[in-house]
């Protein structure tokens, strides 16, 4: 599971019910399809947002789909996405070879590119140096791919193999200065190659060449909208819901909440939701989603009041993983008990995205379950015996943001940095009390609201205090204090997988540090953390 909902679930997501049948039914939606071949690229998601950006509806696939089966899904275009192996390897992924005479066009991407070369009767080989970095490349050909491309245009490349020979059927279309086919088109088939990577953004022109790919060569008209995925959505939950109860976990973070306000403007009274307040949220947080989802969308929210128990559970636990597992367990708990109350209900909501759903390889024609590996194992458990609907499992997390923003989510909500299921518990290292909660929650409240003041929490990706079990020596008017020191750290990060410390201008974490100290009891020093994600994770425990 990735950190997309982790703010929403403090277990983790359930396997859904709902598999790949509903998502190609669901995505009927979109009309037109681009389909991304996953090679095992950490792109992949990025190639496909890029599309998405463009209004064409993109979804990822296992590499080795057939072609009947793609046949099947008759997707506009196919982009073969990079990858870590080489072309050559007796183990090489590879897909359907009749792929490339369906007659869809097809984009590869670097090893996509080299796959695609090399299938059609070109040479790829190791090249002498890995290049990667941004590169000067001079198109050659300005027909259709390149098309509203300078001459000169900078490129991002990331590859240790490269195509030597092509087939006397494709024509360079650009070139740099240690690879002469930086770009090829074949003369009969519709198949593109690029050896550099146009999704990211150090590649300056790359949207419009994905654009170009998009509409001069696989035609498409760009109608994709997410204000049609909310109303078709909407009307698809109608429809399965019926006149039944949904219950709808809410825990402060975007997902759930857009989950909540969707299934709110859907079935409006039909819906129950339910927070388990633990205890180990941030200061305000259950007021403003309280406030949200009774003033605002008037829902019938359950708030389970349950911090006493969550803590006397904690009592005595300090390893970080016995926690997580007792936090868990608890919360289990807390929503069945809460969930028994609500009558007749018989569907559960949750907050899943598609990079859970891709990375879980809980999508029936989706690349198998990555490696990447979260503190969130289980979930909610089966024998709760709803039915799951999962209203955003095609949307990745910035369109979770724009649509709770066109549902009407107050920006609060909608760029609420991720959380932690687990909460403050892991911020507070060591055992847990009400005591620590407290000068932990009110030092947190400090960093994250100086972060906004100076206008940098949409700049930065998670901001927080962490409570250390580290007393040092102070001095404070005429005495000395031995109190507690308190580590900030905020992070920036695309996908949390890695992160770089936040480089904050030094009278901001000034700010803190002063007002933190005179303000919060018992934290005499504070510390700013510089190590990034790897080695150090983002939290601390
Ligand atoms: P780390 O510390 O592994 O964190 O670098 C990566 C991201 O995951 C979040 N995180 C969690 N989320 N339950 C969650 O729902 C957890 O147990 C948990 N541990 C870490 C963390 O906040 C960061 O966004």
């Amino acid at each position: 599971m990735s950190v997309a909902s982790a703010e929403s679930n403090p277990t983790g997501s359930a396997s859904s019910t709902t598999g790949a049948a509903s998502r190609h039914e669901q995505s009927a939606l979109a009309g037109e399809r681009v389909l991304v071949l996953d090679f095992g690229s950490q792109l992949a998601q990025l190639i496909a947002r890029r599309v998405r950006e463009q209004h064409v509806y993109c979804e990822i696939v296992r590499h080795d789909l057939s072609a009947e089966r793609i046949a099947e899904i008759a997707p506009k275009g196919i982009i073969l996405s990079g990858g870590p192996s080489s072309v050559y390897a007796a183990d090489a992924p590879r897909c359907d070879p009749k792929l490339f005479e369906m007659g869809i066009p097809v984009l590869g991407i670097c090893y996509g590119m080299q796959l695609a070369c090399e299938a059609l009767g070109g040479r790829v080989h190791a090249h002498d140096v890995r290049e990667y970095g941004r590169a000067h490349c001079e198109v050659v050909d300005s027909a259709d791919l390149f098309r509203g491309v300078h001459t000169q245009t900078e490129v991002w490349m990331s590859h240790g193999d490269q195509v030597t020979q092509i087939a006397a059927d494709f024509t360079p279309l650009a070139k740099t200065a240690t690879c002469p086919f930086a770009a090829v088109r074949h003369n009969r088939l519709p198949v593109y190659g690029l050896q550099f990577h146009p999704e990211v953004t150090h590649t300056v022109e790359g949207k419009t060449i994905l654009g170009n790919f998009l509409r001069e060569v696989c035609g498409t008209t760009g109608q994709w909208r997410l204000g049609d995925f909310a109303d078709e959505t909407i009307a698809a939950v109608r429809q399965r819901v019926g006149g039944s109860r949904v219950i709808c976990g809410l825990s402060g973070g975007v997902d759930s909440s857009v989950v909540a306000a969707l299934l709110a403007k859907a079935i409006g009274p039909q819906l129950s939701c339910i927070l388990v307040d633990n205890g180990l949220l941030r200061k305000d947080e259950e007021a403003a989603v309280v406030r949200e989802f009774t003033e605002h969308f008037q829902t019938d929210l359950h708030v389970v009041k349950a911090e006493q128990r969550f803590l006397e559970r904690l009592a005595g636990v300090v390893d970080p993983q016995e926690k997580r597992r007792r936090i868990g367990a608890e919360f289990i708990e807390c929503f069945k008990e809460e969930a028994a109350k609500v009558e007749d209900a018989r569907f559960l909501a949750q907050g899943t995205l598609y990079p859970d759903v891709i990375e879980s390889g809980g999508s029936g024609d989706g690349p198998a379950a990555s490696i990447k590996l979260h503190h969130n194992v289980g979930g909610l458990p089966k024998e709760l015996g709803f039915e799951l609907i999962e209203p955003l499992r095609d949307l990745f997390k910035d369109e979770v943001r724009r649509l709770g923003l066109q549902l009407g989510l107050p920006e609060e909500i909608v760029w609420r940095h991720p959380f932690p299921g687990p909460g403050l518990a892991v911020r507070c290292l060591g055992e847990v009390t009400a005591d620590k909660l407290h000068t932990l929650r009110e030092a947190d409240a400090i960093v994250v609201g100086e972060i906004k003041a100076a206008g940098l929490y949409r700049q930065t990706s998670q901001a927080f205090a962490v409570l250390l079990p580290v007393q040092s020596v102070g001095v404070m008017g005429d005495g000395r204090t031995y109190e507690n020191a308190l580590a900030v750290r905020c992070v920036n990060t695309d996908d949390f997988m890695t992160a770089d410390w936040s480089h904050l201008p030094h009278d901001l974490l000034s700010r803190i540090s002063t007002r933190i100290i005179n303000e919060v009891a018992g934290v005499n020093r504070v510390v700013y953390d510089i190590s990034s994600k790897p080695p150090a994770t983002i939290e601390w425990e």
